[in-house]
């Protein structure tokens, strides 16, 4: 099976060009002008068109037990939405509860996952406790490839660990030369302030808000930075949505902490106003570290442009409107945390990205793409454009104009976070090692083609 993209004009974070892309079953075999397609290759005009490197998403929850209910998409689901995205490969929290072991919960993940996603997608392992019997089973999960960690300093009592825990995690992902990445908000701070509210009467969506201040989250951060510098670990922080957090991650890696920082597609174009909309429509806006003002977003482009700021994920974790977000409808803490976006996250990033001139083309590949493959171990496999990478390709088409919509998205969720935004450009083509999963904007791959990516 061979397939040959001509003429469009190819983008990576360290080039820009026109030449053709031959790819010869799963990977790319030649980048050259005016290439003959060998007989029986499927020929794309890519003309007028950019060819960027697959996406890739460094954060994502499709497998979620959490807050009493279960996140709605299923990974079949998920990676359709996300390859109608352009989004080819995506990193899922694996997050066992406190009860439960880690092999467990790497297992549960692993069984939710095989044979069901049409895109490729790897793990980061959630480490919920940490005691011998856990660092054992630990250090048996990186020996399977899975060579990321992922702690959580909220949610007190379900996912998040105690000090004591963090330092031996960061000990041992030090021994074992693996990234650890953290949702850093003070659970103390929260979970003290949501009494507060509720006491006061305070029990809608806006609670949320108030009980997450920007210091709640800027403390999370120096307090997990204070741990990684004594550790010697490499870490990111996942989902960093605001200037006081973004000062804390400079003055470490000023400090010598090799610290990356990954913010999210929502809290660059959305603001707290959506998490103050009434008739209960701010719980669709519910997410930890929740939206801020809107001050913060310029900041968030700038350390994008500068290299502060290395990755755009999602955070793609979708509860049902309906039935899900109304279970916390006379209390803000039971509203289930997360947003949908794995299907908006690059045609978002393009139309206020790139169209609205706050990134250039090839810093939008870096942090939509490369960077992700870099940091976690999949560079050149994935995130490049040359031989031999895999052949996940995305044909842009910038010229398409379109409004998101519940309607007409893919991904398994009553709502859409965006509902009416225009967006302009979308992927018209998408591979997946060699094979067209998208065409037109529509899902024509395989479900259950995606592979489980071991990261050396
Ligand atoms: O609100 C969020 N972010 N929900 C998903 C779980 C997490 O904190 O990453
Ligand atoms: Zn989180
Ligand atoms: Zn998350």
């Amino acid at each position: 099976m061979s397939l040959l993209i001509k003429n469009g004009e190819i983008v990576t974070p360290d080039a820009r060009y026109v030449a053709d892309v031959l790819c010869e079953g799963e990977t790319i075999a030649r980048i050259a002008p005016n290439l003959e397609a060998p007989a029986g290759t499927e020929v794309i005009d890519a003309a007028g068109k950019y060819v960027f490197p697959g996406f890739i998403d460094p954060h994502t929850h499709v497998y979620l037990p959490f807050m009493g209910t279960y996140a709605r998409d299923t990974y079949e689901t998920a990676s359709k939405a996300a390859l109608v995205g352009g989004t080819t490969t995506f990193f899922d929290m694996c997050c066992p509860s406190r009860a439960e072991e880690p092999m467990a919960g790497f297992e549960t993940w692993t069984a939710q996952s095989a044979g069901k996603s049409a895109c490729d997608y790897s793990f980061h392992m959630g480490v919920t406790k940490f005691d011998a019997n856990s660092e054992a089973q630990l250090r048996e999960i990186v020996a399977s490839g899975v060579r990321s960690f992922k702690i959580f300093l909220a949610y007190k009592g379900a996912l998040g660990i105690d000090d004591r825990e963090l330092y031996h995690t960061l000990k041992l992902a030090k021994e074992l030369g693996v990234i650890v990445c953290a949702h850093c908000e003070n659970e103390t701070l929260v979970a003290e302030r949501q009494k507060e509210l509720i006491a006061g009467g305070i029990t809608g969506p806006e609670g949320h808000y108030l009980s997450r201040p920007p210091e709640v989250e800027a403390e999370g951060v120096h307090h997990f930075l204070t741990f990684a510098e004594l550790a010697g670990a490499s870490v990111y922080i996942v989902h960093l949505s605001c200037v006081e957090a973004l000062r804390e991650a400079v003055a470490a890696r000023l400090r010598g902490v090799d610290v990356a920082v990954e913010t999210l597609i929502q809290y660059l174009v959305l603001d707290r106003a959506y998490a103050e909309r009434g008739g209960f429509e701010a719980s669709k806006y519910v997410m930890s570290p929740p939206l801020r003002d809107a001050g913060n977003q310029e900041v968030l482009w700038q350390g994008l442009r500068s290299g502060l700021v290395q990755t755009v994920a999602t955070d793609h974790a979708p509860f049902d409107f309906e039935s899900q977000k109304t279970m916390g409808k006379d209390d803000f803490t039971r509203i289930p945390n997360g947003i949908p976006s794995i299907e908006e996250r690059m045609n978002l990033l393009y139309t206020h990205g790139v169209c609205e001139g706050r990134l250039d083309l090839q810093t939008f590949v870096a942090v939509g793409s490369t960077n992700a493959a870099k940091k976690f171990g999949l560079f050149p496999r994935k995130g490049a454009i040359q031989p031999g990478a895999d052949a996940d390709l995305v044909v842009y088409d910038p010229s398409y104009r379109g409004v998101l919509s519940k309607a007409t998205q893919t991904q398994a969720v009553d709502y859409n976070a965006f509902e009416g935004w225009k967006i302009k450009g979308r992927p018209g083509v998408v591979t997946v090692r060699g094979e067209v999963a998208v065409r037109d904007g529509a899902f024509v791959g395989t479900a259950g083609r995606g592979q489980f990516l071991k990261r050396a």
